[in-house]
């Protein structure tokens, strides 16, 4: 049966979804508050829902404490917030073993992802082990593993670092490749689950099947939570990370899920200051709304509009797509395009080009975003959508595109 094209299924999703997109947009007072304007950025933060200005604003009149301290009732409401909120990020992400698992808040991705190098990694891996590096992928989930490796080796552990291999043309990994690559020292494999410059869903299912059952996989979640749906009931990873300002929740929130199957059990290493309680009370307003809108929903709505963009695109001359040329569908064996879609002008500076959008009311990224050193060597200009934006706003932007052609 031939797959088909995401133009087709695209066209039927955004018509479907309509109205429902109408009613979440108008939910984003900083959107409602900017008609001229277009955040394409989502992907280096997202933008807050009034559920969840509510609710940080409901906590610190009612709640405001320290928590696991006193035993007065806001104390014990801040205890419990953050107690409930590990349960609602366990949901969230679908565990299937929540009672075996554990959920550790961090300021956001890197420093979950710093954590687990630091407190966690050590404790997994013995001299001659292997780790698998993703070095194309963002910085922070890079550095930490190589950082490890270097405190190792002061100790006289030495491990070595094998760095992903990648499909060139899409960004993807090549998973056959790392099939090859993977033997029995292999332990820990970092991954991503949706590529920040790319924007491709880089089919972590796969991951596990090249790998092998026994090695530890970490993914790198910060561009897929809140996005679309992200379960740990079908991805077989150990840990989990991510940035709840990616998610709708203020700066400062992230966590690190933890499945504790694999390896010593995880558990941040020394002592743990006061929680940011109004972070995590952001962060479970943020989960309910999202869970609320459907992220199967927000991700039908942004992969059609990125198809749509990245279609438009293509027909413009002037103009390189990084990662896959076309966004592909839901059942495609190849790669599905997120959304997030980056570019460059063949002639046009791309941090001009920035410029250039943000006087035509367009907010997007332009630069290196980041990227690991097996990455791209020049900058581009990143645009991610969510679900505030419109077929409107994309379309405009082909517009102007198409003037600078
Ligand atoms: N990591 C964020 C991004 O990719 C900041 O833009």
């Amino acid at each position: 049966m031939a797959v088909p094209r995401a133009d087709a299924q695209g066209a039927e999703a955004l018509a479907e979804l309509v109205e429902w997109q109408r009613a979440r947009r108008v939910q984003f007072p900083i959107i409602a508050a900017h008609p001229d304007l277009a955040y394409l950025d989502s992907a280096a933060t997202a933008q807050k829902p009034q559920a969840v200005l509510d609710a940080v604003h409901a906590y610190l009149t009612t709640s405001n404490a320290n928590a696991g301290r006193g035993t007065y009732p806001w104390a014990n409401r801040t205890t419990s917030l953050v107690e409930q909120t590990r349960d609602r990020v366990k949901r969230f992400l679908q565990d299937p073993a929540p009672q075996r698992s554990s959920v550790h808040f961090t300021s956001g991705a890197t420093e979950g992802l710093r954590t687990i190098a630091r407190d966690w990694l050590p404790g997994l891996l013995a001299d001659g082990d292997e780790i698998v590096v993703p070095v194309a992928d963002h910085e922070a989930n890079i550095a930490p593993w190589l950082e490890a490796r270097r405190q190792l080796a002061r100790q006289g552990v030495h491990i070595d670092v094998r760095p992903m291999p990648y499909q060139r043309a899409s960004g993807d990994y090549d998973h056959t490749a790392l099939a090859e690559l993977a033997g029995h020292r292999t332990r820990f494999v970092a991954v991503t689950h949706v590529h920040h410059v790319y924007g491709g869903d880089m089919n972590v299912h796969r991951i596990r099947r090249a790998v092998g059952p026994d090695a530890v996989i970490c993914l790198d979640a910060a561009q897929s939570v809140g996005h679309l749906p992200v379960s740990m009931a079908e991805l077989d990873v150990d840990f989990a990370v991510f940035s709840g300002h990616k998610a709708m929740a203020l700066p400062g929130t992230g966590a690190i899920w933890a499945r504790q199957e694999r390896g010593p059990r995880f558990g941040p290493a020394g002592w743990e200051g006061t929680p940011n309680t109004v972070g995590i009370a952001s962060l479970a307003a943020a989960l309910d709304w999202l869970d609320a809108a459907g992220t199967d929903r927000i991700e039908r709505w942004t992969v059609a509009l990125a198809a749509r963009f990245t279609e438009g695109l293509r027909h413009l001359g002037a103009y390189e797509i990084l990662g896959c040329q076309s966004s592909l569908a839901a059942d495609s064996p190849v790669q599905r395009r997120q959304g997030i879609v980056t570019f460059r002008h063949r002639a046009v500076d791309s941090g001009d080009l920035g410029f250039i959008l943000f006087s035509h009311g367009f907010m997007v990224r332009s630069d290196q975003h980041c990227q690991g050193s097996a990455g791209e060597r020049t900058g581009s200009v990143r645009v991610s959508l969510h679900v505030h934006n419109t077929v409107e706003e994309t379309d405009r932007l082909l517009e102007v595109l198409a003037t600078l052609g």
